[in-house]
C-alpha cells in the first residue's frame, strides 16, 4: 500500500517524500504545480532512490482524485496541498477558502468513499493568532487574523468533526512553526517566486545580491534585542515529524493537534548573524516599520510531539542556515530547479 502525498512537489512535501522513500514507504505524489517546479519530482526520485507514480491533479478536481484512488492502493494521505501566502489570502480570500477548505473536503470525501481514513494534515502555528501567551501549547486558545489562518483552523475543525462522526478516521493536525533550511544535497529547498515574504528566503536573496538589503520589521518589540522572535525548525526535522505522525495515525483513531517546533525562539538579528556565519557573507539590513499583523514572540511547547510521536527537532539554527545557503548557492550557480 502507498502513501498519497498531496502537494508533494512543494517545499515541505518534497523533503517529506524523500524521507518516506528512504524509510521504505511507497508513495504516490499529487501536485497541480501551481507553486512547484516539475523538475523537483526528478530530484525526489534521485534522492529517494526509487520511482513512484506522479499525478498532476488538482485537489479541487473530484474525478482526478477518484481516478487516483481507483488506480492506486492508498493506505493514508499526507495532505500538504494548499495556498500559503498570508498577504495574498487577504486579497483573494475566496481562492484560499476554495483551495484549502473545499479542496480538503473534496479529498476527504473521496478518501471516505475509498475506505482510506487516515490523514496527516499541514496546519500551522498561525492558528494561535496574535496571542502573547508563549510558549503555545495545543490547548492554548485559537484565533486567526487572516483568511489563510482561518482556512487552517476551519480544516482542523472539519477533520475533528469527521473523526467524531466516524470512529474509523484518524487525523493528525500538525501545527508547524517556522520551517527553514534545505536538503543537505542542495537539490531541494525553498525557492519562492518573486520577492519573498518570509525571513530566510529574503536573507538568502540578499546574500546572493538579488535584493539590496533586508528590512528588519521593527526593533521595538518586547524581546531581548527588540526584533521578532520565532521558532525556526529545519525542514528535514519537520519532514521526519510526518513519518512519526504517519505511524501515529496507523495506530490511533480520532483527531490530534500536535505542535512541530523546537521550543526555542531566535530573533531576526540572531538569524541574520547565524546566516552570516554560515555563508561568510555580510547581510546589509535596515530597521523598517513593524509589519502589520506580526507578533513579538512565537514559539512552541513541543512536549506533546515528544510524548505522542517520539519526535524532537535535532538540527541547529547553524545547520538550517548552512543548508539554506548551500541550496541558494547551487541555484545561483545555474543548478536551478
Ligand atoms: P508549497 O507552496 O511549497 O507547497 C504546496 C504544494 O501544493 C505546491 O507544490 C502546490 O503546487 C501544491 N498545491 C497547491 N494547491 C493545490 C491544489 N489545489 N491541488 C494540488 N496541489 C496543490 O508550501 P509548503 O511551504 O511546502 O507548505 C505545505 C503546507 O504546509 C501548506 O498547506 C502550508 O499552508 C502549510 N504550512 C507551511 C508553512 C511554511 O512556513 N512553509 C508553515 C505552516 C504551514
Ligand atoms: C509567517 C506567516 C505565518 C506562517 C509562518 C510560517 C505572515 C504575516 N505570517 O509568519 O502565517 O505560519 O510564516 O510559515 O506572513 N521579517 C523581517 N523582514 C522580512 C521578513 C520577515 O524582519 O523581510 C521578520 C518578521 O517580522 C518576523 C520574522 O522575521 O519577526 C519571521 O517572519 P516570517 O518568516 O515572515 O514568518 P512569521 O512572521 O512567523
Amino acid at each position: 500500500m502507498a502513501i498519497l502525498v498531496t502537494g508533494g512537489a512543494g517545499y515541505i512535501g518534497s523533503h517529506t517524500c524523500v524521507e518516506l522513500l528512504q524509510a521504505g514507504e511507497d508513495i504516490v505524489l499529487l501536485d497541480n504545480f501551481s507553486n512547484a517546479k516539475p523538475q523537483v519530482v526528478n530530484r525526489i526520485k534521485e534522492l529517494g532512490g526509487r520511482d513512484f507514480p506522479l499525478y498532476a491533479v488538482d485537489i479541487l478536481h473530484r474525478e482526478g482524485l477518484e481516478k487516483i484512488f481507483a488506480r492506486e492502493d492508498i493506505e493514508a494521505v499526507i495532505h500538504f496541498a494548499g495556498l500559503k501566502a498570508v498577504g495574498e489570502s487577504v486579497k483573494i480570500p475566496l481562492d484560499y477558502y476554495q483551495n484549502n477548505v473545499s479542496g480538503t473536503i473534496n479529498l476527504c470525501q473521496v478518501m471516505a468513499r475509498a475506505g482510506c481514513k487516515k490523514i496527516v494534515f499541514s496546519s500551522s502555528a498561525t492558528v494561535y493568532g496574535n496571542s502573547t501567551d508563549v510558549p503555545f501549547r495545543e490547548d492554548s486558545p485559537l484565533s486567526t487574523t487572516n483568511p489563510y489562518g482561518s482556512t487552517k483552523r476551519m480544516v482542523e475543525d472539519i477533520l475533528r468533526d469527521l473523526c467524531a462522526s466516524d470512529p474509523e478516521w484518524s487525523a493528525c493536525l500538525l501545527r508547524y512553526f517556522n520551517p527553514i533550511g534545505a536538503h543537505k544535497s542542495g537539490l531541494l529547498g525553498e525557492d519562492p517566486n518573486g520577492i519573498p515574504n518570509n525571513l530566510l528566503p529574503y536573507i538568502a536573496k540578499v546574500a546572493v545580491g538579488q535584493l539590496e538589503q533586508l528590512n528588519v520589521f521593527g526593533n521595538d518589540y518586547d524581546t531581548p534585542d527588540g526584533t521578532g522572535v520565532r521558532d525556526y525548525l529545519h525542514v528535514v526535522d519537520l519532514a521526519i515529524g510526518h513519518l512519526k505522525a504517519l505511524d501515529y495515525v496507523r495506530t490511533h483513531k480520532g483527531a490530534e493537534a500536535i505542535n512541530l517546533g523546537t521550543g526555542r525562539g531566535y530573533s531576526v538579528l540572531e538569524v541574520v548573524k547565524a546566516f552570516e556565519k554560515a555563508s561568510g557573507v555580510t547581510i546589509p539590513y535596515r530597521i523598517a516599520p513593524r509589519r502589520p499583523g506580526d507578533i513579538a514572540t512565537c514559539y512552541a511547547d513541543p512536549s506533546k510531539a515528544k510524548k505522542l510521536l517520539g519526535w524532537e527537532a535535532t538540527r541547529s539554527l547553524e545547520e538550517m542556515c548552512a543548508d539554506a545557503w548551500n541550496f541558494t548557492r547551487r541555484q545561483q550557480l545555474g543548478d536551478s530547479l
